[in-house]
């Protein structure tokens, strides 16, 4: 069986970043935002599902997931975002591992899940869990950099998110991203050696 490794962390910590440098040493990468997206854009596999349980109005009119509005409403209502992801996860969860049956012939596959921590399939399906980890003062000056969000915004996801300590508790293995990407491409170097040895 192809080593699968579970990579997570917090928003800006350097998940996508991490995930470019192992698919340039050659690991088969999976994407679970890029299947979630998939997911819900128009004729995706959640939209019927999405639109009988939250409505038209949560639909545009190219088909696609109205994403601003479902943002909206789930940051306020648990309830609600425990409804989509029971849509979604699934969905995700079948769509990563007919891509790891397609990704055997890498020596290795890191499925990168930002919820990790809160998705025992997932944890399951990894052998592994990869963990990239930086202060928090390091990820709101990579978001606000990267993104429309202020530092305010940033450190609100921050709080809902699972707490650094209880994800670094999961982590098998860690890369400390708070250096530049010299560091950060050495220490992948060093976990690639190992996970091509299948530990
Ligand atoms: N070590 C680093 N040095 C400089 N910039 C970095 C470093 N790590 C990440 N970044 C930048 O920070 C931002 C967030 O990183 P990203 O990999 O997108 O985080 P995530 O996928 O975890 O949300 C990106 O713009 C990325 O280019
Ligand atoms: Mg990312």
């Amino acid at each position: 069986m192809t080593l699968c490794v579970g990579l997570t962390g917090g928003i800006g910590c350097g998940k996508s970043t991490v995930a470019d440098l192992f698919a340039k040493l050659g690991a088969g990468i999976i994407d679970t935002d890029e299947i979630s997206h998939r997911l819900t854009q128009a004729e995706g596999a959640a939209i019927p599902a999405i639109r009988a349980a939250f409505g038209d109005e949560y639909i545009k009119d190219d088909g696609a997931l109205d994403r601003d509005k479902m943002r909206g409403l789930v940051f306020s209502d648990t309830a609600a975002k425990k409804r989509l992801e029971l849509i979604l996860h699934p969905l995700i969860l079948e769509q990563a591992k007919i891509q790891l049956q397609q990704l055997k012939a890498n020596p290795y596959v890191i499925v990168v899940v930002p919820l990790l921590t809160v998705s025992p399939e997932f944890q399951r399906l990894a052998k592994r869990i990869l963990v990239v980890d930086c202060t928090e003062d390091s990820q709101v000056d990579r978001v606000v950099e990267r993104s429309r969000m202020n530092e305010a915004e940033v450190r609100a996801v921050i709080t809902r998110q699972t707490p650094r300590a209880e994800r670094l508790r999961l982590a098998d293995d860690v890369i400390h991203n708070d250096a530049g990407m010299d560091s950060l491409a050495a220490q992948v170097a060093a976990l690639h050696e190992r996970y091509l040895k299948g530990d």
